[in-house]
């Protein structure tokens, strides 16, 4: 690789502090973990991804796609102050949400990908990423967009977002919205729940490995036989 060009092709990198590790015990008793992996996770992630971009349903094809080429873009740093964060239980590869420093103030969330569903997973993953924006980041606002009807409700509803006017969010599309400080801290204690350090034994498993469930796997639990219903 000719490391002078490449080095004109790469962003800056800005130092990020990093997103402390939490534990949530989901709806069926499991705990799940979420944790910020770097570019080394990257080709496991894309082992989960890859599945969903042939699934129409619930729009998991374009977002799909999106994550695809935005975490490959991450792992050829061709991406600026781009973040991951994780959702795994028992070792296994979850949920995944993105976004990256737009500047020291604004956070740019990218996607949100559950493969576990009617599990709230999505849900938890989103709250830690604006945790990791608001209060880690140290960031006043996060913009959002979104680009399904469970994203809209899960979001702009359930956070009764702001709409944003006169700018565009990088991902392009309808108008979007932001998430402030003061709606933060008046959504916190609702929508983000976790609890911290997670225990030695429970970050052994989820560090030691990312496990990735096989393609037809991955295809079931998002198209699910029977819808299930669990808080
Ligand atoms: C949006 C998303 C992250 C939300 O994840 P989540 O919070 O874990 O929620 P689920 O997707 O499991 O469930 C969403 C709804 O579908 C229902 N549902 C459950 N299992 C389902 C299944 N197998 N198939 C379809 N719907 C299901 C849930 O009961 C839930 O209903 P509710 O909104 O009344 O609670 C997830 O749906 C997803 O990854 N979608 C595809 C990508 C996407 O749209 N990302 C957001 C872009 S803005």
């Amino acid at each position: 690789m000719d490391m002078e060009l490449e080095a004109l092709l790469r962003p800056p990198a800005t130092r990020m502090p990093p997103y402390p590790a939490k534990v949530i015990t989901l709806a069926t008793g499991k705990p799940m973990v979420i944790r910020q992996v770097d570019r080394k996770a990257v080709p496991a992630l894309l082992e989960v991804v890859r599945p969903t971009i042939k699934i129409p349903r619930d729009y998991y094809d374009i977002v799909g796609v999106r994550v695809y080429a935005e975490l490959l873009g991450w792992y050829r740093h061709r991406v600026r102050d781009h973040y991951c964060l994780v959702g795994q239980v028992d070792g296994l590869l979850v949920g995944i949400v993105n976004g990256r420093m737009y500047t020291p103030q604004i956070g740019m969330s990218y996607h949100t990908l559950a493969i576990e569903r009617g599990l709230r997973i999505g849900a938890h993953l989103f709250a830690a990423k604006m945790e990791y924006h608001i209060e880690y980041l140290g960031q006043d606002e996060v913009w959002i967009t979104a680009e399904s009807p469970i994203g809209f409700r899960r979001w702009m509803i359930e956070y009764n977002l702001e709409p944003k006017e006169n700018a565009q969010h990088e991902l392009g599309g309808a108008s979007f919205y932001v998430l402030t400080r003061d709606l933060w801290e008046a959504s916190k204690a609702r929508l983000c729940v976790g609890d911290r350090p997670v225990p030695p034994e429970l970050m052994a498993v989820a560090e030691r490995e990312i496990m990735v469930a096989d393609e037809t796997a991955i295809v079931e639990k998002i198209l699910g036989a029977k819808r299930r219903r669990v808080r």
